[in-house]
């Protein structure tokens, strides 16, 4: 098989992978029963407006990324929030409520796709009727920079959705929440800014693939952090 791939015009090879990520991109939606796909340029805009200006642009995580990160076991979901900061038009928060958990929720700092978001997820509930009624799904509009992290159990998911300054901001403030025996962990797919977790000794890798690592939170806040 790899022979005869190799064997075809690098075009043709191109353009088959295109076609095939499509039709997978939109049997994902169909699956989910939602519009997610596709890649909204609009880091740009976002720059201007957001703390750290350093925004990514949109592209919705693949379900086998996705697969591939939450292979690795953290949180119990149905006692657990999930927050994706960056939830473009929430195809990660679908994945989460499908699994489970007991709280979603998404930041998101793009207004129109935040309410494309919302409508993903107004549409799952409606159709999950009142099987889920113990789970709470919601969309903030918002600068991840600047959001505080839920208490209790969480799983926060990245999927490289900004720089350097934005994760400096996010990582401080979950580090220097005292969260008691709390589990809390960071999934961080396509992690191109790992080297800040090294600033953050109470973050800890807790499983890796090539493209992702999970960082778990250990110990408490050093003295001088909020509420210690
Ligand atoms: C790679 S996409 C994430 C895909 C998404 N997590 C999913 O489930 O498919 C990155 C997203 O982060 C958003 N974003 C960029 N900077 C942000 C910031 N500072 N705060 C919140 N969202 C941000 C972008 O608008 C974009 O939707």
């Amino acid at each position: 098989m790899r022979e005869a791939v190799d064997a075809l015009p690098p075009l043709t090879v191109r353009l088959g992978r295109l076609v095939g990520t499509r039709v997978v991109e939109v049997a994902t939606d169909a699956w989910l029963g939602a519009r997610t796909r596709g890649l909204v340029r609009n880091e740009g805009a976002l720059r201007r407006v957001s703390v750290g200006g350093d925004s990514e642009y949109y592209e919705a995580i693949r379900l086998t990324w996705w697969r591939r990160i939450m292979s690795t076991p953290t949180v119990v979901p149905r006692e657990s929030t999930f927050v994706d900061l960056g939830a473009g038009r929430g195809r990660a928060l679908l994945l989460a409520a499908r699994r489970g958990f007991r709280e979603v929720v998404g930041v998101e700092l793009d207004e129109a796709l935040a309410e494309e978001a919302r409508a993903n997820l107004r549409r799952w509930s409606s159709r999950r009727g009142t099987r889920g009624r113990a789970q709470t799904l919601r969309v903030v509009v918002g600068d991840a920079a600047t959001f505080p992290p839920p208490r209790g159990p969480l799983l926060v998911f990245i999927a490289n959705a900004f720089g350097v300054t934005t994760l400096h901001h996010v990582l401080t403030a979950l580090c220097s929440t005292p969260r008691g025996d709390e589990a809390a962990f960071i999934a961080y797919f396509n992690p191109q800014r790992e080297h800040v977790f090294a600033d953050f000794p109470r973050l800890v890798v807790h499983a890796r693939g090539d493209d992702w690592v999970v960082y778990r939170l250990v110990g408490a806040p050093g003295p001088g952090a909020p509420g210690s």
